[in-house]
Formats: structure tokens, sequence, C-alpha cells
């Protein structure tokens, strides 16, 4: 791992050969066959694995040498040899079939069990594993254990209160997953403002509660701005009244567990608090798994039931599947197990130190040396910031710290960028180069304020056209060149 400035600390220029290539899908196509059709014969695996390889290494070094935000979590190279080569073992499991593959069914039911436990299900009922514990799923990432969660609010009210208009109160900040859940399964969603801190507006919840209300929902923390809605009361609003709560813990279930127990301060946002009825957690992220898992939690046994499906009279027999996929990757839950089983207390507790530490010292030389910068609320490990000078447009600082070779997010209303801070971030020298080329970025904005290209000008298109749709079919455009050919 070669870190470009920790030891000259002179500046983005000096590090300029050593930066990250970026490549692009422009470069691929040029240099490899592009295919349309299945070749007529097979080509050499040999050729193919190297080929494979070539864009692998090119796209591992930024994430690698922690340019990302997020997108990696851990990344560290035995950790993922260990997950690969577990992955290897059981390629072929899928889940469905129990029969067949009882291990997929030992390893999805302990993930369930411990990801449970960690969140607060350990004094409910019988626990976690029993019939009458937090018990839940295991999914393909955050959207889908969100999406989950709200079909089953959905079906539930039906079937326990005969609602046919559902309705979810939903925080402006809380992840996209949650509107996508609302087109998906017809649900109108209600989205509530966040106060000066960026956390939900409690009082505007409660004002937007309504007989059809099926479920309310806060993020532990939010995606965009990192800080933690204050669950303690939007959950008892919740529970006054009969409504699901959902907590969103897709980014922060596996790190504000032990942040707490390391004594960072953590408002509480999980099954101890009696009105939480279901919450999501992302293994995939803090749980250090491959890509392509996260659990979903629900208070009690009769929840759950709303989100499995079963269907008796189809001609291909007795179907039953608990998620929205039918087979499923067996392998990846496998890697999760492991990774949850090896990382292991203290693992997790090592490892989120050295986040929360690095996310401090991030948030210190932003508040120090940047005058021009903001950061929004006090984030634990998400630190977003805005410029408080008119005359300096962070999408452009965005732009210049993406020429430096970062991949920071941007986010919109209002403008703002945010690190996401991963054990990629924690590695030496990581956070001084942030602040070296945060400054460098910064200069270079000011030097050359009307330079072209990049991401500014999307932004300021979408943040100035009122006409959402026209933004909307720009997007829609964007996501058909993602599958066009040359
Ligand atoms: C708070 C929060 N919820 C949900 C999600 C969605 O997760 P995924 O991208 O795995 O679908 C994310 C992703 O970053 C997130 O930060």
């Amino acid at each position: 791992m070669t870190d470009t400035t920790a030891e000259t600390g002179t500046g983005a220029e000096q590090a300029d050969h050593e930066r990250p290539p970026e490549p692009t899908i422009k470069d691929y196509r040029q240099r490899y066959e592009t295919y349309a059709a299945i070749p007529e014969t097979g080509r050499d695996r040999a050729e193919v694995l190297a080929e494979m390889r070539a864009m692998a290494e090119l796209e591992a070094a930024r994430w690698e040498q922690g340019y990302a935000s997020g997108s990696v979590y851990n990344g560290d190279p035995d950790h993922i040899a260990f997950l690969n080569e577990v992955y290897a073992l059981n390629s072929q499991a899928n889940p469905l079939h129990t029969d067949l593959w009882p291990s997929g069914t030992k390893y999805e039911s302990e993930i369930v069990a411990m990801t449970a436990t960690m969140l607060g299900g350990g004094g409910i009922g019988d626990g976690p594993g029993s019939d009458t514990g937090v018990c839940g799923t295991v999914s393909s990432g955050g959207s889908e254990s969100i999406q989950l969660a709200m079909k089953t609010y959905r079906d539930h009210a039906l079937a326990t209160r005969g609602i046919t208009e559902p309705e979810m109160i939903v925080p402006i900040s809380a992840h996209a997953a949650f509107d996508k859940a609302a087109q998906y399964f017809g649900i109108k969603i209600i989205h509530i403002p966040t106060g000066p801190d960026w956390r939900a507006d409690v009082a505007a919840t409660e004002a937007a509660i309504t007989d059809n209300t099926v479920v309310m929902v806060g993020s532990a923390p939010s995606f965009p701005h990192g800080v933690v809605d204050p669950i303690e009361e939007l959950s008892e609003l919740a529970r006054a009244r009969g409504i699901g709560f959902h907590t969103d813990g897709c980014l922060g279930g596996f790190v504000l567990p032990w942040a707490e127990k390391l004594g960072w301060p953590v408002p509480p946002f999980d099954f101890r608090l009696p009105g939480v009825t279901s919450m999501s957690a992302d293994t995939h992220k803090y749980g250090y798994a491959a890509k392509g898992t996260s659990v979903v939690l629900y208070r009690n046994v009769e929840l759950r039931h709303h989100q499995y499906f079963t269907i008796t009279d189809w001609p291909g027999g007795l179907y039953a599947s608990p998620s929205f996929a039918g087979s499923r990757p067996g392998a990846l839950s496998a890697a999760c197990w492991a990774a949850l089983v090896s990382t292991g207390e203290s693992g997790y507790l090592a490892a989120t130190r050295a986040i929360l530490e690095t996310a401090g010292r991030v948030k210190a030389a932003l508040r120090a040396d940047f005058p021009e910068l903001e950061i929004f609320g006090d984030p634990l490990f998400v630190v977003a910031f805005r410029s408080v000078d008119d005359t300096l447009d962070i999408y452009r600082v965005l732009d210049a710290m993406t020429a430096l070779g970062w991949s920071l997010n941007g986010l919109h209303r209002p403008a703002a960028v945010h690190l996401c801070v991963t054990q990629r971030t924690t590695q030496p020298g990581v956070t001084d180069r942030f602040v070296v080329d945060l400054r460098a970025a910064i200069d270079e904005v000011r030097a050359h304020p009307t330079a072209e290209g990049g991401m500014a000008p999307i932004y300021g298109m979408a943040n100035t056209i009122p006409e959402r749709g026209l933004v909307a079919h720009a997007m829609l455009d964007h996501m058909d060149s993602w599958y066009r050919l040359p």
C-alpha cells in the first residue's frame, strides 16, 4: 500500500505521477473486444482471466489506497483472500434448496441471529433464533432490506388494520431506497424535513401521521449527512399509535453498537427501544462481508410472515421464498457468515475505533484549517461539508478532488460533498493526503472558477431546472448509456 503524500507533505502536485488512474468504459472498449453475441467458440480461460485481472487491478488502485468514500469498507488483502476462498468453496450453493445445502440455512439463520443480538435483540422474548425473539432474513443489500420491510408493513397493515391506501413517513434525508419502495409497492410516501441539526423533525413527523400511516422511518445514521435521527422520540410516536417503526441501520448498523461499547456518544437507535419494530443493517458495508448481503430484522415472527411469499397451487410444486429473489447466491451468505465469525467482536471494535479516530481527525482538520467550509451536524464517521463562501462552488471542489484521484460523494439540496470513512481511510497518511489535496483543490477552483466539464455543471443544472421531469429524463438517458455498445 503506497501513500503518496504522507512523507512529502508538500501538496498534490508533487504526487501527481503516483496518483491512481481513473479507468473509463471508453478505455476498455478500445482495448478489449466488445461482445454483442456469445462468441462462436469459447475463449481460452487463461486469456479471459488475464483480461479480467488487468481491469480489476486497474480499478483496485483507487479504493485500495483509500481514495474512495465508502464503497470498500475493509479491503485488507488477507481478508479479501479469505472471503474469496469461502466463496470458491460454496459457489454452487443455493439457499433455496435447503435439502441440498443445509449449510446455507445454518449460515443465514446465524447471520440473522448474530445481527439481531448485536442490535439489542438479546433481551427480547427467548432471544434471536427462537420463535419469540427478534428475527429476520438475509437480503442482497441495503435497498432490498428496506424494500422488503416496507412491503411487509404494507401487507401487515392491510391484514391487521384493513388499510388499502398505505402511507409511510420518511425523513427527506433517508435513503432513496424508501422512495423506490414507495414506487414499487404503491405506498404514498410523505417526506418530512430535517431540523437545523440535519436530523428528522419530530414535530413535523407527528403532524404527518394519519389513519393510513403504516410505518415511520429514521436513519442511524443517514447517508447524506451521517447524523442519527432522534429515533427514541420518533419510535415512541409510532408506538403510542400502534404504527411500525423502521430504523435504517444499513450504514451504521455494524458501527454504532461498537462505537457505543467504545464510549462514543451514540443515541439509542436499536431494538432496545420498544417502538423500533424493524431494522436494516448491511453486512456488505461495515460488516465487512463481500458485496451482496444485508440483513432485515423484525421485532417478531408475525411481522416477518408478511415478508414471506408462498404459493400452494403452482404446477411447479409448493413454493416458498423468504425474500424477492428465488434462487440466491449461497456463496455470498457463506462469505458473510465467515466475515462475521472471523472478524469477531474484537475485530469490529478495533476497526470501529480506527474509523472513528480517523473521522475525528478529518473533522478537526476541516474545522481548524478550512474556514470556507462547514461540516453538517456532528457526525461520527460520514463527514459531509459544504461551502460557506458564496464564491466557492463545492461541486467544482468535488471535480478538482476527482482529478486528484478521489472518489467522493456529491450531495444536493443543499449542495455538499461527503467522505464516508472506512478501514481504507484509516491507513497511514490517507487523512493527511485528503487535507493536502482538499486545500489544493480549493486553491485550484479559486484560481480557475469558470473551468468546464465534470459534475459541477450537471449538479448545477439539476439544482436550477425547476422541471424535475427533464432532470429525470436525463437520468434515464444516462442509464441507457450504461448498456449501449459501441
Ligand atoms: C443509510 C443507507 N441506507 C440504505 C442504503 C442502501 O444500501 P445498498 O446500496 O446496499 O442498497 C445505503 C447505502 O449507502 C445507506 O447509506
